[in-house]
């Protein structure tokens, strides 16, 4: 395994902004209190390895509570009987009184999660600032229908939400991933309880502090951190918890979707992992397409569940695109994510980080050639190089395997139908893209792959509008908008003899 030996130091400047860390407690009924084991754990600072805070520990008994505020307040509290006006109106102040507080929004994230700060700043709260306001304005436009019957009868469409939400949510994006589940969630009418990732509690928290400033009653939002066996695996078998999202890795997936059907057949989202296809076809801008790829592979340390992990380049190109590709990738700058000259921070963990190392001498050992990268930076924290393999063949552990780190596998490919074949040979299908200027290629490929996401001469390109979520092992359900809106709703169908109406 590689070591945490210098390739190059790493560029430690200052924390440029510093707040207070506010908020540590369990966010309960409105209240931050303690848990009720009395226990805590510590959030650390993946720059260092060092402890930021010690944050309460929800499990079981804490998740129950929870629960119980939220039925409480789902059954007889304000929220899901207000207008939906009157809900987007909440919901649009918490929006507002996020944008206020994008500072140290931001920099919580950074500290806790390791990501560039400007990324956090200008990426991450305006993510969660725009879907909490896309959701906000959906509040009071959702409808059903009503429908000519087959007889003297009126049939209506009524959506309703399903009373106490659960979520489960990652740490690549601590607070988008809240955001993207909480948003529409409220918005709906329904209440919650969530559990934000126990790498990076900190943001959720401060989210939660936010919501009640906002006007949001108490027992609407609960939000308990803790680890995934103890206080997620609750929320996925709470008898009481009528919906689940859930978003991390597939193998976790399987146990939430297991835990649910066991207990109450709870309805799941799961957002899961992915090992998406890039296809740099031979008619491509080489600089374009190089572009493309760092962005695709590199972007948030190779920490998302869409990173474009599998580059096949046509043969006729391979050689130049590899070059040009090693070249980029050298010049990215590794070090404290707080200075505004990084791209890449720390991997979120030691766990992680460890990870990504023992892909890389597999990678090795399996014969890729290493191109460029491969050792962890400097000698403390978890940074890693940018790392890319070339050679790679589609058995490789590298090229089947979601490495969740700054690893790119570049593969060659001769013909496009080869190409769509080997990239729908994945159990994953979260996305996928292609970089041509042939639009019928492009098309062939857009209709032929197998992914929830595809991108044409782009990458890493979002919007609350679209709907967002995974084909086979990646998950189902969609999030984002209306979409989300719906995922977090069900319909009731309601019939109603019609007598001496003139329409029947
Ligand atoms: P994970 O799937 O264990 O963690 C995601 C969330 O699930 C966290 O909140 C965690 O506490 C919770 N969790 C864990 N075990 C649980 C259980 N038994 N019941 C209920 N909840 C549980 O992911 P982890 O271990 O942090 O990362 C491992 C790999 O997962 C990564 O290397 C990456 O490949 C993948 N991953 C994918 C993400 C995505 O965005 N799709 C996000 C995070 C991880
Ligand atoms: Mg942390």
């Amino acid at each position: 395994m590689a070591s945490a030996e210098n390739c190059f130091p790493v560029a430690n400047g200052p924390s440029q902004p510093n707040f207070t860390i506010k908020y540590t407690k369990l966010f309960i009924n409105g209240e931050f209190v303690d848990a009720i084991s009395g226990k805590t754990f510590e959030t650390l600072d993946p720059r260092t390895g060092e402890v930021i805070a010690a944050v309460a520990e929800g499990d079981a008994a804490d998740i129950d509570k929870a629960v119980r505020a939220a039925r409480q307040a789902f059954d007889e509290g304000p929220w899901p009987r207000m207008s939906g006006l009157a809900r987007g109106k909440v919901l649009f102040r918490y929006a507002d009184l996020i944008e206020q507080h994008t500072d140290e929004l931001a920099y919580l994230e950074t500290l806790d999660n390791g990501k560039p700060f400007l990324l956090s700043k200008y990426g991450d709260v305006d993510v969660v600032v725009k879907g909490l306001r896309n959701v906000a304005g959906w509040a009071d436009k959702i409808s059903g229908q009503t429908y000519k019957m087959d007889g003297p009868y009126q049939g209506m469409s009524l959506y309703e939400p399903y009373g106490v939400t659960g979520a489960i949510i990652p740490w690549n994006f601590p607070m988008a991933m809240f955001m993207m589940k909480v948003g529409p969630a409220l918005a709906a009418g329904n209440t919650m309880v969530v559990k934000p990732a126990e790498q990076t509690p900190l943001t959720a928290l401060y989210l939660a502090a936010l919501a009640k400033e906002a006007g949001l009653p108490d027992g609407a939002l609960n939000v308990v951190p803790g680890f995934g066996p103890t206080a997620g695996a609750a929320i996925a078998s709470h008898m009481d918890i009528n919906k689940l999202g859930f978003t991390g890795s597939t193998e976790v997936g399987k146990i939430v979707m297991e835990a649910a059907a066991k207990s109450n057949l709870k309805p799941v989202t799961l957002e899961l992992g992915g090992k998406s296809p890039v296809i740099i076809c031979e008619d491509a801008d080489l600089d374009v397409a190089v572009d493309i790829v760092n962005l695709a592979l590199f972007f948030n340390m190779g920490q998302c569940c869409t990173a474009g992990s599998r580059i096949f380049v046509q043969d006729t190109i391979y050689d130049a695109f590899v070059a040009k590709a090693v070249e980029k990738a050298k010049k990215r700058v590794v070090g404290d994510p707080f200075k505004p000259e990084v791209e890449d921070g720390p991997q979120v963990d030691e766990t992680q980080f460890k990870r990504i190392l023992e892909y890389i001498e597999s990678g090795k050992a399996e014969g890729a050639k290493l191109l460029t990268g491969g050792c962890a930076v400097g000698n403390k924290g978890y940074y890693i190089e940018p790392t890319i393999f070339g050679d790679v063949q589609d058995d490789m552990k590298i090229a089947r395997e979601e490495i969740f780190g700054p690893v790119m596998s570049v593969l060659k490919f001769k013909t496009l139908d080869e190409a769509i074949k080997r990239a729908n040979n994945t159990a994953y299908g979260l996305a996928a893209a292609i970089v041509s200027n042939d639009i019928d290629v492009a098309n062939r490929f857009t209709r032929s792959v197998r992914a929830g996401t595809v991108w044409i001469n782009c990458y890493h390109v979002y919007d609350h509008s679209l709907p967002f979520g995974g084909y086979k092992t990646s998950g189902f359900g969609r999030e984002q908008g209306l979409h989300s809106i719906h995922s977090h709703m069900q319909l009731k169908a309601i019939i109603t003899p019609l007598k001496d109406s003139p329409w029947l």
